[in-house]
């Protein structure tokens, strides 16, 4: 059996059940965060609670938990069903009302959160990306829980033969249909895209700013013409899923050698470490 948490009460995944009138199904108007679990325990937990709380405000919605009762609901959700490694899931939506497009004066969220479990992975994966048109909202910094065009996206890499969709808007790196996106120059220094409404605010890619600083190669936020990716050493996608991963092809072009992504190593390293996932 395997329980979620649903509106104060844990239950069968199988069993749970929201309202067709609920906005989250009627307008795709929620949102989410995603949680990794190492060893059985949330990873960079107040990272996430602080994003979540700023998306709530977003939805002009007040946080249903303190910080300590969502710390408890995490651990007890890990508990229950025995997890060691994988991902806790949360949406919050602004709950069942008669559909229309105003938002209603009062309003019940509904708060949902379920684990999946994953095997724990200590490589360095590389995958193929593609690049594609950033066809997104200019909301991105809003981890909403509709994905359309993220779905889209990360499919139209699928039908590809790649792993994710690397998003251009206006000429510039954005980000990945589902990760942030870094790259390594020639003489070794590290980019990402600046904080902006075209990105999400990746939890894994503030980790990896913080420690960048501690191993003394800092990360450079800046505007990234999509062409610099042409001639990175390397290019890497992170997000909380799989922690970091390079990009050994993107489109038609090897990415550096191919082969060592020296850099990658030493970060991805460091990342496992900080996780408790290596010694
Ligand atoms: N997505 N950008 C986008 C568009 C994302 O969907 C994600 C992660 C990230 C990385 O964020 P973080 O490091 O906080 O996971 C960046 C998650 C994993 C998902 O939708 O499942």
């Amino acid at each position: 059996m395997k329980e979620c948490y649903l509106n104060g009460d844990y239950v069968d995944l199988a069993d749970a059940k929201v309202s067709v009138l609920d906005r989250g199904f009627i307008f795709g108007e929620g949102i989410y965060e995603v949680i990794g679990v190492h060893s059985r325990k949330p990873f960079a937990l107040s990272l996430h609670l602080e994003r979540l709380d700023l998306n709530l405000s977003e939805m002009g919605l007040s946080n249903p938990l303190s910080s300590e009762a969502w710390s408890s609901l995490i651990s007890n959700l890990i508990s229950r069903n025995g997890c060691a490694f994988g991902t806790i899931y949360i949406q919050i939506t602004r709950g069942k009302a008669p559909r229309n497009h105003e938002f209603p004066k009062a309003s019940c969220p509904t708060v949902f959160v379920m684990i999946s479990e994953s095997a724990a992975k200590t490589e360095l994966e590389k995958v193929i990306a593609i690049t594609a048109e950033d066809e997104r909202w200019r909301g991105c910094h809003i981890k909403t829980t509709s994905l359309f065009a993220n779905t889209r996206l990360r499919n139209l890499a699928t039908s590809k033969g790649a792993a994710e969709a690397i998003l251009q808007y206006g000429g510039y790196l954005t980000e990945g249909a589902s990760s942030s996106v870094f790259i390594v120059s020639n003489d070794g220094v590290i980019y990402t895209s600046p904080l902006d409404s075209n990105i999400l605010p990746g939890i894994t890619r503030e980790i990896v700013i913080r420690l960048s600083v501690s191993m003394g190669v800092p990360v450079i936020e800046e505007k990234i013409e999509i062409s610099r990716l042409r001639t990175a050493n390397e290019i890497w996608l992170t997000n909380t899923s799989f922690g970091i991963r390079c990009v050994s092809r993107l489109d038609e072009g090897i990415v550096g050698d191919g082969q060592q992504y020296e850099v990658a190593q030493r970060f991805h390293k460091q990342l496992s470490i900080e996780k408790g996932i290596m010694p």
